[in-house]
């Protein structure tokens, strides 16, 4: 991959090398045990959290995403929720140069958001896990794994908008949910025992209505942090980051700070789809950049960061939980069965967090449809199994 670099809105507070040998030692003498420290305390974290896939072999489940953290990580975990990673961090003994100039850029690229932010200690973690390790891309685009799962789930899909409405049943206790789907053919539907929601709710997200619930349907107000993702096809203004000359210019990825200097959260060379063999070779005088910021860029802002450009791709999304303190997650169990799947999004988000979340949905409902208690909101299962062996 290309070397990258800290922009502090002025100026370069780290850059890589070309020469890959020299950037262990060029980080040692910048930061010194700081990211080895760090491999180890997100490792720690993961370790824990990787327990969930044991817990989840054995069958078991969680019926709130809280007691599903607890179980993990015991009241560590929990206590890291109500804590900045910022604080979090310092508190284990990092800098705070390391945290500005490594975690927050981590941060910023992965969340759209800095380490000042409450909570999404789990996020950090996942974010950090990204900087160290290779992560890997689908050829052909990260989408298809979408659109490989609903296949191979052999699952219906209907496009609509969806109003679910309790039913009640006189003199049956069974509770029944009707599901309407308006869609561009006109509505359809059908009764179920069991509805399983795997859509953020919210206005602007999946926007599902709940009818005739009592209580009603708890609504989770603006939960997603916006992110802009622009993909440019030009040349970059090294002048703008400080580079008088362009052939001095050699890194493929920027990150940022946190400062309000700054308009973008990163800035990256795409690579080309499919393999084409260029890896590790120098930025092309032009070639596709993609940029991350939290606002739409102006022209003016891409007259700042691009000498000249021919193709602008603007793709606005909620992409990820905007984090907040304490963090309080939404409920699993929104009504006896109907359940939600994306409350976990607000400890880290990733297709990870929505896999474990839907296979814990499945458990908890067989379980509570069974009346198997015993295999719900178990505490210590981490010593129970460890005994079992
Ligand atoms: C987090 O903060 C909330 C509200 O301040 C508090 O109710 C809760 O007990 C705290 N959780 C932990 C684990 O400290
Ligand atoms: C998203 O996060 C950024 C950075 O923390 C913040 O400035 C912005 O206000 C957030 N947007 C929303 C809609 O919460
Ligand atoms: C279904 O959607 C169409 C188009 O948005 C709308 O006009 C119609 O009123 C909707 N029908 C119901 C029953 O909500
Ligand atoms: C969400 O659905 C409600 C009820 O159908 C509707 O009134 C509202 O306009 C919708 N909101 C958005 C942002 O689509
Ligand atoms: C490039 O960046 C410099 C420094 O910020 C700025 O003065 C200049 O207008 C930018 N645009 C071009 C095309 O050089």
């Amino acid at each position: 991959s290309h070397p990258s670099g800290v922009y502090n809105g002025e100026e370069f507070v780290f850059e890589e090398s070309s020469w890959s040998f020299i950037n262990r030692p060029k980080k040692l003498w910048h930061y010194g045990l700081n990211p080895l420290r760090m491999s180890m305390w997100v490792e720690d974290i993961l370790d824990k959290f990787m327990r969930i896939y044991r817990f989840q072999m054995h069958d078991y489940a969680f019926s709130s995403n809280e007691r599903l953290l607890h179980a993990l990580g015991g009241d560590d975990f929990t206590r890291l929720l109500n804590q900045t990673i910022d604080e979090a961090m310092q508190k284990a003994g990092f800098s705070q140069k390391f945290i500005n100039q490594v975690v927050c850029p981590a941060m910023r690229v992965n969340y759209g958001q800095g380490v000042t932010i409450p909570g999404g200690f789990l996020a950090g973690a996942v974010s950090l896990a990204g900087v160290q390790s290779g992560l890997w891309s689908v050829k052909g685009g990260n989408k298809l794994v979408c659109s490989g799962l609903i296949y191979s789930a052999k699952a219906e899909v209907i496009p609509g908008t969806v109003v679910i409405t309790e039913l009640f049943s006189t003199g049956d206790p069974v509770k029944l949910y009707e599901v309407t789907y308006n869609t561009s053919s006109g509505l359809t539907g059908d009764t179920y025992d069991i509805v399983v929601i795997a859509a953020p709710l919210g206005r602007k997200m999946a926007n599902i209505t709940f009818r005739n619930f009592d209580p009603p349907i708890p609504e989770f107000l603006n939960p997603y942090n916006q992110t802009i993702t622009t993909l440019v096809h030009g040349r970059l203004n090294t002048s703008f980051f400080g580079y008088r000359d362009p052939q001095a210019f050699h890194l493929g990825a920027i990150f940022t700070t946190d400062s309000p200097k700054l308009f973008i959260n990163s800035l990256n060379l795409e690579p080309p789809v499919g393999d084409t063999g260029t890896g590790g070779k120098l930025p092309l005088p032009s070639a596709v950049w993609k940029v991350f910021s939290n606002e739409e860029l102006t022209k003016e802002q891409l007259n700042l960061l691009f000498s000249s450009y021919d193709s602008v791709k603007v793709k606005p999304w909620l992409a990820y939980p905007q984090y907040s303190a304490p963090e309080k997650f939404p409920p699993i169990v929104l009504h006896e069965q109907l359940y939600y799947l994306n409350g976990l999004e607000r400890a880290a988000s990733a297709m990870e967090m929505s896999a474990i979340a839907a296979r814990n949905a499945a458990l908890l409902a067989f379980h509570r449809w069974h009346g198997h208690s015993a295999r719900v909101d178990q505490e210590d299962l981490h010593e129970k199994l460890k005994t079992e062996l």
